[in-house]
């Protein structure tokens, strides 16, 4: 069947927000944000128009890398509520019309997991083989003993750390405190089963899956060849993952996950981190529309910000999905600079011209917080860094993208109590935030609210269709569903081809109506053509 043509597939047309729950709110004065942080701001995301919020990691863990090392599935961590704070969530968020979906993370666990202290404590325990284990090289002197192969981390360090009580070498693709599980043992699948299931029936509408091209590993464990002339999704530290990521195998995971998915009413969402250059490869994941919903894409992430390159992966994402399968865009995330930083410069006007295309591209689209005040990246003195994994991502590390959410211009900024000191600092909250935004008509919290209004209603919950449309160099021009977009990625006004229909929106609030679109200025009309809003 097709899955538009049920329209029950919620995250279709929908807008996902994405919110790094530590910095988020925070109602017990620790400095970190928390569950009933994110209940308290529901009002706000309703009255923004989200359909549904992606929580960064929730479960209980030693925070080595923030979450992102778990150490029990079926728990709430300490630091940011209970469970019961997480049911409350659930229904207090459904009430709003809004949709929950967790961070899973099946390609690694902590090292402090129950499964990984049982697995280390001899080569017979019973939960040995749900990790990845290797005999060090034979052979003599320099030649003997090593890893078994030539792959590396995410810090770039060998991915083989040593257990002396048994002699072998596990593996790590981040952290050593982030062994790999090992995909290879039909335990293991039970085990994520079990724990899809126990979240799905608590009411989660699914999940964000963290590593999700990682969980198999090649067999015979070959080394990784060298990485020529590829990028920064394309490998790392010189090497192309190519045998301990992207296996055939993979993919099996997903098409067993999605029948269950499916099962639920409404269904459930399996939404990827594709982390790859390849967008073939991307579209492999969704399978024949029978494997993940959704794949995250970073080659629109690291396009550069321009007409030209933002369509080309536009138009070549479309070309490759299946059948019945929705992109999904998103333009920041906790690991990756902020796009007003990244693609903006700080310069508002590109900030609000990326949301526009965000917000009116088909599919899904995804915000991070604070994207809808045009949040930049903060710089972190080296001192309050809080991030472990900085080597392997990017020099400065990743905490300039997380810090607390800009609510209002008081010293704590609305994150926390006053005095408290704040687990990442504050970036600049009396130039931008929530509170004078929501005053302010002009402002770009008010252009997304209105956006994500005329998105709901030009898209109605499903995949709008798309044609790009003959445009001026450095300047995009597409048709989406009912929509037509114009968007200058040039510093020089331009005139307007076309007969344009009524103008909807304007990243440019004091533009006049028919003259020339302003430099880096953005416009919706209705088409003149093809279904009306
Ligand atoms: C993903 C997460 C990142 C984390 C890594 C290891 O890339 O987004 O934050 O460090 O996986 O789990
Ligand atoms: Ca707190």
């Amino acid at each position: 069947m097709d899955a538009k043509a049920n329209g029950t597939r919620w995250w279709h047309g929908a807008t996902l927000y994405q919110i790094y729950v530590r910095s988020w709110r925070d109602t017990n004065s620790d400095g970190y944000g928390d569950l009933p942080g994110v209940i308290a701001g529901l009002d706000y995301l309703q009255w923004l128009g989200v359909d549904g919020i992606w929580l960064s990691p929730t479960m209980p863990s030693p925070d080595a890398d923030w979450g992102y090392d778990v150490s029990d599935y079926l728990g709430v961590h300490p630091d940011l509520g209970t469970l019961a704070d997480m049911d409350k969530l659930i229904a207090e968020a459904g009430q709003r019309g809004i949709k929950i979906v967790l961070d899973l993370v099946p390609n690694h666990t902590s090292s402090a997991h129950a499964w990984f202290t049982d697995a280390r404590s001899g080569r017979d325990s019973v939960h040995r083989g749900y990790y990845v284990w290797a005999d060090p090289v034979k052979g003599e002197g320099e030649a003997g003993g090593g890893p078994p192969n030539n792959w590396l981390d995410a810090i770039g360090g060998p991915a083989w750390t040593m257990d002396d009580a048994s002699g072998q070498y596990y593996l790590h693709n981040f952290l050593p405190s982030q062994p790999d599980l090992n995909w290879w043992d039909p335990r293991v699948h039970e085990e994520f089963r079990d724990i899809i299931r126990f979240w799905f029936d608590r009411g989660v509408a699914g999940f964000r899956i963290d590593v999700a091209h990682g969980l198999y590993k090649d067999d015979l464990l070959r080394d990784n060849p060298p990485l020529i002339g590829g990028g920064r999704l394309d490998g790392g530290f010189g090497l192309r993952p190519v045998y301990s990521s992207h296996r055939p195998d993979t993919h099996g995971v997903y098409r067993d996950w999605r029948k269950i998915a499916d099962g639920y009413p409404p269904q459930r969402l399996l939404l990827g981190e594709t982390w790859m250059g390849d967008l073939g490869m991307l579209a492999s994941y969704y399978g024949q529309n029978d494997e993940l919903d959704l794949a995250f894409n970073l080659p629109f992430v690291f396009a550069e910000f321009n007409a030209g390159a933002l369509a080309r992966v536009v138009d070549e994402t479309l070309a490759k999905l299946p059948a019945g399968a929705s992109p999904v865009w998103t333009a920041s995330n906790h690991d990756i600079s902020r796009f007003p930083t990244r693609w903006g410069g700080g310069d508002e006007r590109k900030a609000r011209l990326a949301l526009l295309v965000l917000v009116t591209l088909p599919g899904t689209t995804t915000f991070y917080y604070g994207d809808e005040i045009a949040m930049t990246d903060v710089a972190v003195p080296g001192e309050l860094r809080r991030d472990r994994m900085s080597p392997g991502v990017g020099t400065e590390g990743r905490d300039a993208e997380r810090t607390p959410m800009q609510w209002d211009p008081s010293p704590s900024a609305g994150f926390t109590a006053e005095g408290v000191t704040p687990w990442l600092p504050f970036g600049d909250n009396v130039r931008r935030n929530v509170a004078a935004q929501r005053d302010d008509p002009g402002s770009t919290l008010n252009l997304c609210r209105d956006l994500l209004a005329l998105r709901r209603t030009a898209f109605g919950g499903q995949v709008a269709s798309y044609e790009r449309l003959p445009a001026r160099p450095g300047v995009w021009s597409y048709r989406s569903g009912p929509l037509l977009v114009t968007a200058n990625f040039t510093d020089h006004p331009v005139p307007l081809s076309d007969p344009h229909g009524e103008s909807l929106i304007t990243t440019d609030p004091e533009a006049e109506p028919g003259v020339p679109l302003g430099p880096w200025q953005g416009l919706v009309t209705r088409a003149a053509r093809g279904p009306q809003v």
